[in-house]
């Protein structure tokens, strides 16, 4: 299953392609890398330092990062629309927050005084 969900989450269109010629690293180990970032904290910033820094390795002719980049930049947002909650759930959350403002402001207008008032 977790194998499933993590192909999923990278929606890759083909096999493992070989990004960094200077490093000899395929696209399948980024997106694994960037998995593994986003796992650890959904909300760092994945930048191509951070992926060649976990492969003990670094950029040398940095031909590659621009397709560095747009690999993190795929999987980061298939990792977050993964968990996203579902429309549904967020309508119940925005109806349930209007209630509670509702609820406030009643409960204002109640302890409001008459000498409030500066007319
Ligand atoms: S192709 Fe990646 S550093 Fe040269």
């Amino acid at each position: 299953m977790a194998g499933v969900y993590s192909a999923a989450l990278r929606s890759h269109s083909g096999p493992a392609m070989l990004v960094c010629q200077c490093n000899m690293i395929s696209s399948k180990e980024i997106e694994d890398i960037v998995l593994d970032l986003l796992k650890a904290d959904p909300w760092q910033l994945v930048v191509p330092a951070k992926v060649y820094a976990e492969l003990n390795r670094r950029a040398k002719c940095s031909g590659c990062v621009p397709n560095v980049v747009d690999i993190i930049v795929r999987v980061t947002e298939n990792y977050h629309a993964q968990q996203a909650l579902e429309p549904a759930e967020l309508v119940n959350i925005q109806s349930g927050l209007e209630k509670l403002k509702k609820q406030r402001i009643g409960v204002r207008r109640e302890r409001r005084s008459t000498s409030h008032r500066a007319a």
